[in-house]
């Protein structure tokens, strides 16, 4: 008792100087390519959420220091590295690409660094590469595609092709499609890939023709997802093949596809027209930032900062007291525009998947897919 009283007594008491200096955020995100609208809504979401908390989150000032990934593997290890080495940022949040996230759960893995992860879906991220200090206020590509399976076989739908591009997301995507659509009792009966970011259908819907399945399930995204389900209409397959999706395969996208995106039905997290407060009062206040409609990664961004500020909070800003402001974080209970967000043991959320289909030029919520749906984070050691 002695040893605990005098070491509280001459406790150093942390300077006022390092709770004045702003907390360093790196986004790592594509600013440019076919997912630059993802990332620049991320970007926005995130700052809208710390302008509306008067730029600071648990007292602490926030500042930003940014990197275009471009959706590129290649250097995503080397603009890591950059952000918390040269830049000496406090935590990263990033990115889109499945393929450049990995190469991202690496580095933070290596230098300790935290990790928020607001929209790729790489399934190793919560699952074999978990870790206290990463987390995704996004998905796993598992949970928004096994649900799908379900649907499409209630539907009445056999016999389905699948079609992605050709990396970690594509491929996870539609596994954990054939997964749920197979344990229904449904047939994958081909899957067609071409490799990211490549925009050249016509040969593969082509193919669709000719197989004729009772329905096609679909990932793509961005400026890619515009181009399919244009190309996808253009070839009138729309009127005989009932497209599917993942939900981004229809989410931001609607305003480029118009008409032609009518009647696609899609999974997500997420829908336009959640009838929640929370989703309402963000849209409104996203549209008066921006200019735009908010999507999924206006959201997933905006639930990022969200997150963060859990953390700062249970350290009234005191970064240093990381052990404490992590634990916190992966207790958080978020009031999401999407619905209740919780968080499972290696940092995935726990959420509702939606069905949706696209009417009046937005993704409109059909029924709920998946109630509380949790990855199983196989691999997962924490
Ligand atoms: C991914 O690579 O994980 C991804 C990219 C765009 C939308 C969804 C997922």
């Amino acid at each position: 008792a002695g040893l605990a009283t005098s070491a509280a007594a001459f406790h150093f008491p942390t300077p006022s100087i390092a709770q004045g200096a702003p907390l360093r955020v790196g986004f790592m995100l594509p600013y440019s390519g076919t997912f630059a609208k993802l990332g620049k809504f991320i970007d926005d979401g995130f700052r809208l959420y710390v302008e509306q908390q008067g730029g600071s989150l648990g007292g602490r000032r926030i500042e930003f220091v940014q990197v275009d990934d471009e959706s590129k593997p290649e250097t995503a290890t080397d603009n890591m590295n950059r952000l918390v080495g040269r830049e000496k940022v406090d935590l990263v949040v990033g990115t889109v690409h499945s393929g450049v996230a990995m190469a991202m759960v690496k580095v933070a893995r290596d230098t300790n660094t935290p990790l928020i992860i607001p929209n790729a879906g790489a399934n190793e991220a919560t699952g074999p590469m978990c870790a206290p200090h990463i987390f995704r206020t996004s998905f796993s590509n598992w949970q928004v595609c096994q649900p799908m399976g379900k649907v499409m076989f209630d539907a009445g739908h056999r016999n389905v092709v699948t079609i992605s591009w050709r990396y970690a997301a594509g491929d996870q995507m539609t596994d954990a499609f054939k997964e749920g659509f197979t344990k229904a009792g449904g047939k994958v009966v081909d899957h067609l890939a071409l490799p990211f970011p490549e925009v050249e259908f016509q040969a593969l819907i082509t193919r669709i023709a000719t197989l004729k399945p009772d329905a096609v399930f679909a990932f793509f995204a961005g400026g890619g997802a515009v181009k399919f389900v244009k190309d996808y209409a253009a070839a009138g397959l729309n009127k005989s093949i009932p497209l599917y999706g993942a939900g981004f395969l229809t989410d931001g996208t609607i305003p480029a596809q118009g008409a032609d995106a009518n009647g696609v039905k899609t999974t997500l997290h997420y829908a336009d027209d959640l009838d929640n407060p929370v989703n309402k009062a963000f849209l409104s206040a996203f549209k008066a930032k921006t200019g735009e409609d908010g999507d999924i990664y206006a959201v997933q961004g905006y639930d990022a900062a969200a997150l963060l500020a859990e953390g700062l909070k249970a350290t009234k800003g005191d970064w240093s007291a990381r052990a404490q402001a992590l634990a916190a974080m992966r207790a958080a209970k978020i009031d999401s525009p999407r619905g209740p967000m919780s968080f499972n043991r290696a940092g995935n959320p726990v959420q509702d998947v939606y069905l949706r289909e696209v009417r009046n030029g937005r993704n409109e919520l059909v029924s709920i897919a998946g109630k509380a749906v949790d990855d199983p984070a196989r691999g997962c050691r924490v």
